[in-house]
C-alpha cells in the first residue's frame, strides 16, 4: 500500500551530515524528517576514528586550517567552501561539546588534539579512537530530545525531480523509499527541500574501510535527475588497513608516535626520501604511494603489506587513546598491537568527489541540497587531509539544514551546474559509457504531490520488472565483477590501459544488470532487492570515476597516472564532472577557485 507523508525538509541519511542537517533545520523551525535506510546510529559515521580537525587552541587559526587543507588538497579544492570550513570548525565542535559529546581531555580538563597528517598544528580534536561513533550517538540523542521524526529502514530510492529539459530549471519535490520492514512504497513530499546526506560509495572497491551500506545511492539518485558528480577521480586510499579485511588501523596511530616499517626494517617514509619532514604524519596519498612502492619492489611482508608498531607508545597510552585499536587488530587480524606490529597496507578509504554543491549545500535542482561524504562542496580536491570529514559533516550538514529551512546565508560564491565558465571534453571514450537502457530519473513537470506520485509509479515500474524477471543474472556476480575491475585498475597507481580495461568492464557489468533478477519475492525485509538496486547505484558512480581519471591526464594528489607524472597547473587547474543527460553521461570542466577571502596560489606540495 503507497504511503504519502509531507514535511517541509526531508533529510535523506541519519550519519552525521544527516543529523546535524536536521538539527539545524529543526531548530530554524522546519517540520524535518530524517528517511534512512540504517538506523541512525548504525550509519557510517560511526567507522571514523581518528578525529574532527579545528583550530581550538593559540597559535592555531582557520587561515592554518584553511592553508594547510588547500595544500592538502594540491590546489585542487575551491577556496571560498574551505574557508567556510576552517572557520566555522571551532564554533560547531564546541557546540558537539555542549551536547556532551565525550572527547578525549587533557589532565587539566581541556579537550586534546592530536597531530594528524598534512597539518601544521596538533589541531585533531578526538574520543579516542572512535570519534564517529562518540559523534553519532551525541547527534542523535539532539535528533530524540527535539522530537523530530525517523522514518529508519526506509531506503530511498528515487527522487521526485520535475522534468525541464536544462537540470537548472528542475525542481524537486520529495523522494520515494521502499519500507524495507514491510515492502511497500513511500512517497514523501518536501516542501521546503531535500537534503541527500546518504554517506560514501566504496562499495565500488572490494578493497575498503567503507560499510557494506555504502552503495553511493544519493550520488547516483542525484546524478541520474541532472545534477554533475564533481571531481570523482580522486578516490582516497588511506594507508593503514588491515589486510585481510580492509578494516581502518586510524591514523591517530601515527598521530600519537606510531611508525611504518618494511621487510627490511627501515622506517621507509623517512630512510627511503618519501617524505623526509614530516614521515609518517605526510599526506594519506603520499603515505599510501609510498607504501606501495615498497610492497611492489619486494620490500614488503609476503608481498602485500608493511608494518605499522605503536608498542613503543606503552600500554597505558594505547590503552588511554587508541584502546580501540587494539580490538580491531585483535578481532580481525589476530594480532596484539601492545605486543606485536599490526599488518597494513592501502584500502579505498574515501572519495574526494561527489555531488556538486555550493557552500550552503544547494546543488544546480531547486530544493535539492547534499552534504557529507555524497557532496563535493569542494573542501577536499585531490586529496582529503585526516581529521577533516567530520567537521565537514557538521559544518555543511547545518548549512544545508539551515538554508533547506529558509535561512538566509547570504549570496553563495560557488556557482552550480553548467553555468559560467564551462568547458567540454573533447576526448573519447573507446567504449560506449551511460545506460544500456535509458530511463530518466525525472519523472514530472508539475508540483508537489504531483511530481511525487509519479515517481511512485516509475519506482513501482523499475521494482516490478526486477521482481517479475525469471532466471538471468544475480546481483552479486555484478558487483563483484565491479569491485574486482576498480580495484584492479583503478587503484593508487592507474594506466590508461587498465582504465580502458575497467571501463569495458563496466560496461559489461551493466550489460549484464539488464538480467539482473531477484530470488526473494518476500516483501519483508527483502534485502536481495534493495541490493539489486544498490548495485545500479554502484555502476552508475563507479563509471564517472574511471571518465574523470580516464580525461586528468596529470598527477594531481591522489590521482597518479602513469605517463602524467607532473600537476600540471597550466591545464588542469579545473574541476571534472560527469552529467547524465537522459543517459547519455557527459564530461567538463570549471575553473577550481582559488581566491576567497585569501588567495592561495599553488606551490610544490611536498612533506
Ligand atoms: O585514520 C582515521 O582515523 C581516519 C580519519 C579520517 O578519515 O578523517
Amino acid at each position: 500500500m503507497v504511503q504519502l507523508q509531507s514535511h517541509e525538509v526531508i533529510v535523506v541519511g541519519g550519519g552525521g551530515a544527516g543529523l546535524r542537517a536536521a538539527i539545524a533545520a529543526h531548530e530554524a523551525g522546519a517540520d524535518t524528517a530524517i528517511v534512512t535506510k540504517l538506523h541512525p546510529v548504525r550509519s557510517h559515521t560511526g567507522a571514523a576514528e581518528g578525529g574532527i580537525n579545528a583550530a581550538l587552541r593559540d597559535g592555531d587559526s582557520w587561515e592554518l586550517h584553511a592553508k594547510d587543507t588547500m595544500k592538502g588538497s594540491d590546489f585542487l579544492a575551491d577556496a571560498p567552501a574551505i574557508e567556510v570550513l576552517a572557520k566555522d570548525a571551532p564554533e560547531n565542535v564546541i557546540e558537539l561539546e555542549h551536547y556532551g559529546m565525550p572527547f578525549s581531555r587533557e589532565e587539566e580538563g581541556t579537550v586534546s588534539q592530536r597531530p594528524f597528517g598534512g597539518l601544521s598544528f596538533p589541531r585533531t580534536t578526538y574520543a579516542g579512537a572512535e570519534t564517529g561513533h562518540h559523534m553519532l550517538h551525541t547527534m542523535y540523542e539532539q535528533v530524540v530530545k527535539r522530537g523530530i521524526q525517523v522514518y529508519d529502514e526506509f531506503f530511498v530510492s528515487r527522487l521526485a525531480v520535475t522534468d525541464e529539459p536544462d537540470p537548472t530549471d528542475r525542481t524537486c519535490h520529495g523522494v520515494v523509499a521502499i519500507d524495507v520492514r514491510r515492502g511497500d512504497l513511500w512517497g514523501f513530499e518536501a516542501t521546503r527541500g531535500v537534503i541527500l546526506a546518504t554517506g560514501p560509495a566504496g562499495q565500488v572497491y572490494d578493497h575498503t574501510t567503507n560499510a557494506v551500506t555504502c552503495t553511493g545511492d544519493g550520488q547516483a539518485m542525484a546524478y541520474r535527475a541532472g545534477v554533475p558528480l564533481e571531481d570523482m577521480e580522486f578516490v582516497q586510499f588511506h594507508p593503514t588497513t588491515l589486510p585481510s579485511t580492509g578494516v581502518l588501523i586510524s591514523e591517530g596511530v601515527r598521530g600519537e608516535g606510531g611508525i611504518l616499517y618494511n621487510a627490511e626494517g627501515e622506517r621507509f617514509m623517512f630512510e627511503r626520501g618519501y617524505a623526509t619532514t614530516d614521515g609518517e604524519l605526510a599526506s594519506r596519498d603520499v603515505v599510501s604511494r609510498a607504501e606501495l612502492t615498497e610492497i611492489n619492489e619486494g620490500r614488503g611482508f609476503e608481498d602485500e603489506y608493511v608494518y605499522l608498531d605503536m608498542r613503543h607508545l606503552g600500554r597505558e597510552r594505547i590503552l588511554d587513546r587508541l584502546e580501540n585499536i587494539l580490538h580491531l587488530a585483535e578481532d580481525f587480524e589476530g594480532v596484539d598491537g601492545l605486543t606485536e606490529p599490526m599488518p597494513v597496507k592501502p584500502g579505498q578509504h574515501y572519495i574526494m568527489g561527489g555531488i556538486e554543491t555550493n557552500e550552503h549545500g544547494q546543488t544546480c535542482i531547486d530544493g535539492l541540497y547534499a552534504a557529507g561524504e555524497c557532496a563535493c562542496v569542494s573542501v577536499h580536491g585531490a586529496n582529503r587531509l585526516g581529521g577533516n570529514a567530520l567537521p565537514e559533516l557538521i559544518v555543511f550538514g547545518r548549512r544545508a539544514g539551515l538554508h533547506a529551512a529558509g535561512v538566509d546565508l547570504g549570496d553563495p560564491q560557488i556557482v552550480t551546474g553548467r553555468r559560467g565558465a564551462v568547458e567540454d571534453w573533447d576526448g573519447t571514450f573507446e567504449t560506449e559509457i551511460g545506460a544500456v537502457d535509458p530511463e530518466p530519473a525525472y519523472t514530472d513537470s508539475g508540483v508537489g504531490t504531483d511530481v511525487v506520485e509519479a515517481a511512485i509509479d516509475a519506482e513501482q515500474t523499475r521494482i516490478d520488472e526486477l521482481l517479475d524477471r525469471e532466471g538471468g543474472v544475480r546481483h552479486p556476480e555484478v558487483r563483484r565483477t565491479l569491485q574486482r575491475a576498480m580495484t584492479d585498475h583503478v587503484n593508487v597507481f592507474r594506466e590508461l590501459s587498465g582504465l580502458q580495461i575497467a571501463l569495458k568492464e563496466i560496461r559489461s557489468a551493466r550489460e549484464a544488470y539488464q538480467h539482473v533478477y531477484v530470488e526473494d519475492s518476500g516483501k519483508t525485509f527483502n534485502t536481495d532487492l534493495i541490493q539489486a538496486i544498490e548495485t545500479q547505484n554502484l555502476l552508475d558512480v563507479a563509471e564517472t570515476i574511471v571518465m574523470g581519471a580516464i580525461a586528468r591526464t596529470e598527477f594531481r594528489g591522489a590521482h597518479w597516472r602513469a605517463g602524467h607524472q607532473a600537476r600540471d597547473d597550466d591545464e588542469w587547474l579545473k574541476h571534472t564532472f560527469v552529467s547524465w543527460d537522459d543517459g547519455a553521461p557527459s564530461l567538463w570542466f570549471k575553473p577550481v577557485l582559488l581566491e576567497g577571502e585569501k588567495t592561495y596560489e599553488p606551490t610544490i606540495r611536498s612533506y
